[in-house]
């Protein structure tokens, strides 16, 4: 597909594609719901609808409905388990069997749930990697198998694997871009003068890599805008403020933290508290996501902004894959999610509707 063609049918079909909204709990590895109740792994063995690649993407049969897998990297925060949520509840209002697996944020289990839903014989897989380079294999054995494969949230290696070729199509928000607008606020705030403490996501993921890029790349050209550590709190709220606890000791000096995520955000204020300072006065902290929490904390003035990562992908996911199986070629081979941006000015308005 040139850029022109995938220019267009992504215009076209974003035009068309819903991204509605949904919340809530998670499920045990694996499980199986159907129509809304959640129960063991027991999916029938259906036979792949499209049959075995060869050389181009496995087709996808139309039916009414379908059993699709869910591969889902890990569950231990409100994002994840929004985003499972939202398949799920999607799955039950169209009446699909959706298989959902839980790598526990090792990208080696998730190779093997990945192999546990093709040997399940679902219909089509939707794949949230946790790393970009190992789950590479994953995306070609579903392909051989004549599975379709979509990514939801973070991509695999793109010089291994690429959507319209080895997997249907990448469904998530543009991890640079948030980086970006997220050191751009920072700037603004500072005057384009801080000495920064970076958490990093899961180390391997895009959404860690992507999101250092952009960030980087937008304060490079500010001589007073001072990384001064970085390193990985694995997107997790209690890692993070071990970590920020840690760098603290090392560099009480910060005055700003930029954490990849609300959670390790949230993390990273409570170890500042306990180590006498006040975020959002001493230290300004800026995240992405926009999470309940994440919002509270703008709102409780110690959380300086959060650029938003919707995590809810039922209806837009389910939506292109139906997409795929009326008209391959109507799928472009990536579809970005338009995000939000959170600060004082609008934290309080979206917080009823968070996550
Ligand atoms: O890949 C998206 C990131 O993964 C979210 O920001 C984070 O909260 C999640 O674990």
């Amino acid at each position: 597909m040139n850029h022109k063609r995938l220019m267009t049918s992504a215009v076209a079909f974003l035009m068309g594609a819903s991204f509605l909204t949904a919340c809530g709990t998670d499920t045990a590895t694996p499980t199986v719901t159907t129509g809304g109740a959640t129960g063991a792994a027991t999916v029938a063995a259906t036979s792949a609808t499209g049959g075995a690649a060869t050389g181009g993407l496995p087709k996808l049969a139309k039916k009414d409905t379908y059993t699709v897998g869910f591969s889902q990297t890990v569950s231990d925060n409100p994002w994840r388990l929004a985003e499972t949520k939202s398949m799920q509840d999607e799955a039950a209002k169209r009446g699909w069997k959706i298989v959902v697996t839980d790598a526990g944020g090792s990208a080696a289990k998730q190779v093997a749930d990945v192999d546990t839903l093709i040997a399940q014989k679902v219909d089509a897989i939707f794949l949230a990697p946790q790393e970009e380079k190992p789950l590479v294999p994953a995306v070609m054995k579903a392909k051989a198998a004549g599975i379709p494969v979509i990514l939801l949230d973070r991509t695999v290696d793109q010089t291994q694997a690429q959507g319209g070729r080895d997997y249907v199509t990448f469904i998530g928000s543009d991890f640079v871009e948030e980086g970006k607008r997220t050191a751009e606020w920072l700037i603004k705030k500072t005057g384009g003068k801080a000495t920064i403490i970076e958490l990093e996501g899961a180390t391997g993921a895009s959404a860690a890599t992507d999101r250092k890029t952009g960030f980087d790349t937008a304060i490079k050209a500010e001589a007073g805008m001072k990384i001064v550590a970085s390193q990985t709190g694995e997107f997790n709220r209690d890692k993070g403020r071990q970590l920020m606890q840690t760098l603290l000791t090392a560099h009480p000096d910060v005055t700003a933290v930029y954490a990849h995520n609300d959670e390790m955000a949230v993390g990273a204020i409570t170890a500042l508290e306990a180590g006498g300072k006040k975020p959002g006065t001493d230290v300004i902290v800026v995240s992405v996501d926009g999470e309940k929490d994440g919002l509270q904390a703008i709102v409780d003035g110690k959380l300086g902004a959060t650029t938003e990562c919707n995590p809810r992908f039922g209806p837009k996911a389910f939506d292109t894959l139906v997409a795929y199986a009326n008209n391959p070629a109507s799928v472009p081979a990536k579809i970005i999610n338009p995000d939000k941006f959170y600060d004082e000015t609008n934290a309080k308005d979206n917080l009823a509707g968070a996550y």
